[in-house]
């Protein structure tokens, strides 16, 4: 089926974008797999007519809104993600005037609507960079109050947050994470920003899942357990043979990040859809919150 997706993939003039958390199969397939800053950079660059995205809903608006002339693809329209569904835009609206001309910093995670009424986005691999771009002194992060508190650790400024989280990484709780080290005393503990603040205070590294395949290479560590979504051991199994990848917890899966199956990847190609478009109006402004993000970095 690899084969037949790769044959139609050229067919069509067509590009297979994957997050770091899809199945192993769909990695191995994908022309590029990344975290969501890098699939929403190399989504503005392509010069493919089509852009199949494995990933979540989120993520293939992102790539409509940077590439709005590019037909986009997800193959099930229904791999959503439960925290970008944590804020509505009349939310946020309301949120906003409690804080008059305090900035909003929106990561990724987050609907195409939210994005239009925030100043710039950020992701896992940049908000701290990101806040810190601001000259303004009160920011409101939304919707990740995990990364927000970690950010807000790692910068001056005064941290308002909205109360939404992942609920795989939020259910990763210290004593999982203490358990896995008595386990593997030996290992490094990477850890994504999106888990609570008392189980990244037990990492050795907080990093964004790009972020964590980089730290691997330079690393003189053996073993490392995982503090993310489990789909990202298959990239770091496969990339360093000699090393073991322990998940923090075998509860460390997302069931939206592995609803595409390659079958359904070679029916979107045939059939060229589902389709996702963002409406013309939020497109536009959520592009400039998207691109000012890019821009500086
Ligand atoms: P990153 O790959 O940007 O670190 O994102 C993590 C995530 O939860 C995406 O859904
Ligand atoms: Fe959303 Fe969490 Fe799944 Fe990422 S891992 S798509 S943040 S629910």
């Amino acid at each position: 089926m690899q084969e037949v997706i790769r044959k139609k993939l050229k067919e069509k003039n067509a590009i297979l974008l994957a997050h770091n958390y899809q199945p192993p199969e769909i990695q191995d397939v994908a022309d590029m797999c990344g975290d969501s800053l890098e699939l929403s950079i190399r989504a503005g660059k392509t010069n493919a007519d089509i852009i199949v995205f494995c990933g979540v809903h989120f993520m293939a608006e992102t790539a409509s809104i940077v590439s709005p002339q590019k037909k986009v693809l997800l193959p099930k329209l229904d791999a959503g993600c439960p925290m970008a569904e944590m804020i509505t835009p009349d939310a946020l609206e309301q949120k906003k005037q409690s804080l008059p001309g305090v900035p909003v910093v929106t990561y990724v995670n987050s609907p195409a609507s939210v994005k239009a009424l925030s100043d710039i986005c950020c992701t896992s691999a940049n908000a701290v960079k990101v806040v810190n771009s601001l000259p303004d002194r009160d920011i409101l992060m939304t919707p990740d109050k995990n990364l927000a508190q970690y950010t807000a650790q790692h910068t001056e400024k005064h941290i308002h947050y909205w109360d939404g989280y992942c609920p795989i990484h939020n259910n990763l709780t210290s004593e999982m994470l203490l358990a896995s080290r008595k386990k593997y005393p030996d290992a490094l503990v990477l850890a994504h920003p999106e888990c609570q603040p008392d189980v990244l205070k037990l990492a050795d590294e907080i990093l964004s899942t790009s972020g964590m395949l980089k730290y691997v290479i330079q690393s003189t560590s053996k073993a490392f357990i995982i503090a993310t979504e489990s789909g990202l051991i298959h990239p770091l199994q496969k990339n360093h043979p000699d090393k073991r990848f322990y998940p923090a917890s075998d509860s460390l899966t997302c069931p939206d990040m592995k609803k595409i199956t390659l079958k359904d990847i070679v029916e979107t190609l045939d059939k060229l859809s589902p389709e996702v478009r963002v409406p013309l109006d939020i497109q536009e402004r959520a592009r400039k919150s998207v691109e000012r993000m890019i821009k500086i970095f």
